[in-house]
This record gives structure tokens, sequence and C-alpha cells, in this order.
């Protein structure tokens, strides 16, 4: 146990899921891509009817629930946060699909589930924000039967040059400032490798993250003139945000920051 793990995870779970400010900024899918992007990595991991799929770290349940809509899969969800837990229950019901998807409040780095009890498992925009990443991959591996596949979408950065607006703890959780890059002695697929997982297709989506940034800069522009007491009450700093903005962009367009899909199979 590591209290100051145990702390930044659980600053993460309640900054995504102690106020609705998260969810009018981003919708129900807190990635970037989307219910879209969530599809391209489904097909990437050729999900078929009757698999079983964890979704690790599933947040509202948006991508679970989508797994389990459209194509099929029996899903499990798990999250840190027992307020997204119980959303993303209160979610499957009123979509009637809580009989193919349970949710479950747990750590990422702890999977409550037991060894190869999955076909494939997603992880979409969490990862980056894991303080112990290589014990989540080992994880990762462990529920997975061998030939199991994991699907992940998450963050790339090069955090060496990341400009001061986009590191600390904000940044942290805004999935920014602990990201890895892709490929390297530091990056996801080394992780993933050295976790016993073997990476087969990679794809760059850093025009999502851009999606994004304006997303967020039009509704917070919006909720600035509907509901500021929203956003001071969620502990938005609105003179920070343009600054913040700013950055993410250039930041992206100077390649130091991205996002990415990866499909990787245990060997
Ligand atoms: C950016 S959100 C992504 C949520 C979801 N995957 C999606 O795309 O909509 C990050 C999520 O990671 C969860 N989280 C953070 N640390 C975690 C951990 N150690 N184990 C499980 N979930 C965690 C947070 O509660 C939050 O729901």
């Amino acid at each position: 146990m590591n209290d100051e793990h145990d702390a930044l995870k659980a600053c993460c779970a309640a900054a995504y899921h102690s106020s609705d400010v998260v969810a009018l900024l981003l919708g129900d899918a807190y990635h970037p891509g989307g219910a879209a992007l969530t599809r391209r990595l489904a097909d990437a991991l050729a999900i078929a009817p009757g698999e079983r799929v964890l979704d690790v770290a599933s947040g509202r349940g948006a991508t679970a629930l989508l797994l389990a809509d459209e194509y099929g899969a029996e899903v499990d969800g798990v999250d840190y946060s027992p307020a997204a837990t119980a959303l993303a229950q209160g979610a499957a019901r009123a979509a009637g699909l809580a009989d193919g998807v349970r949710f479950t409040t747990g750590d990422a780095e702890r999977l409550p589930y037991p060894d190869g009890a999955f076909d494939a498992a997603v992880c979409e925009c969490a990862l980056c924000t894991f303080p112990d990443k290589a014990r989540a991959a080992a994880e990762f591996a462990r529920i997975l039967r061998p030939g199991g596949r994991l699907g992940l979408t998450d963050v790339t950065a090069d955090t060496t040059r990341l400009p001061p607006e986009l590191t600390g703890l904000t940044a942290r959780i805004a999935c920014v400032a602990d990201a890895l890059p892709l490929a390297g002695p530091t990056g996801y697929e080394r992780l993933l490798a050295d976790a016993g997982l073997r990476t087969t297709a990679v794809e760059r989506h850093d025009d999502a993250l851009l999606r994004m940034v304006d997303q967020i800069e039009a509704r917070l522009t919006l909720l600035r003139m509907t509901a500021p007491a929203r956003l001071h009450d969620a502990g938005v700093d609105l003179d920070a945000a343009p600054a913040v903005l700013a950055a993410a962009r250039a930041a992206v367009g100077a390649g130091v920051l991205g996002y990415a899909l990866l499909v990787a199979v245990r060997v």
C-alpha cells in the first residue's frame, strides 16, 4: 500500500466525478474521440458477440455500454470512484443493458478479477493517470486469457518538453503531466512489452485531442455566461483556462502532446 499513490488516485477519481461540470465540458465519454474512437478501438480488437470484455477505469460507463450494446460483448467495468460506479450502473439500467454489463468499484493496479477471466480489455484515457503504470499493465496481462487482446486509447506526451501550464497536479489529473511517449524506453509499447503484452497495432489520433480542446473552450465560454457559479464551485480557474488551452493546442502542434490507440496481445 502506498499512501501517496492512493491519494493521487482518489484525487483523480474525485476530480472527474464529484461534480457534473466535467460532464458538461466533455459529455458522457471522458476521452478524446468520443464514441467514434471507441468504435474504432472495438473494431481493431475485433470484439465479437458473447466475448468477456473488461473496461478498466470505466468512468460513467460510456465505453462499456457501447461494447455491450453495439458489439454484443459481456462487459465488466471497474473504476476507482464509487460515484462513477453508481452513475454507470444507473446508465446501464436506463439503457436496458443491466443484464449484460456490471460495474464495480476497484483499482486498476489491483483488479478484482481472477487470472485469465477476459477475452479482451480496454482502457481509455486513464493509464496516463495511474501512479504505478507497470503494475497496472501487469494487471491487464493477468486478467486476460492467453491470446487475449488489450486496447488502449491514451494521451501521449514528451513530458521533458511540456510547458509549465501543462505540468503539476491539475495537468496530471487532466491526463497530461504523467502521460508517456508511444515508443522508446519509457513509452507505452515498452511498458506493455515488459508486462507480456505484444503491441500489434498503433494509430495516432492527435486530431481528436485538438477537437477536445476546441470543445472545452467553447463550452467554457458558454458556461462562463450561463453558469459561472457552477464553474467556480467546481474549482475551474477561468483566469488560467485560456493559457492552458492555448498551451495544449501548441503542444499538440509541436508534437509534444498527442493521442494514440494501441492494440496488444497477451503472449
Ligand atoms: C479521463 S477519465 C476516463 C473515463 C472513461 N475511461 C472514459 O473514457 O469515459 C479517467 C477515469 O479513471 C478513473 N481512475 C483513476 N485512477 C484509477 C484507478 N487507479 N483505478 C481505476 N480507475 C481509476 C477515474 O475515476 C476516471 O473515471
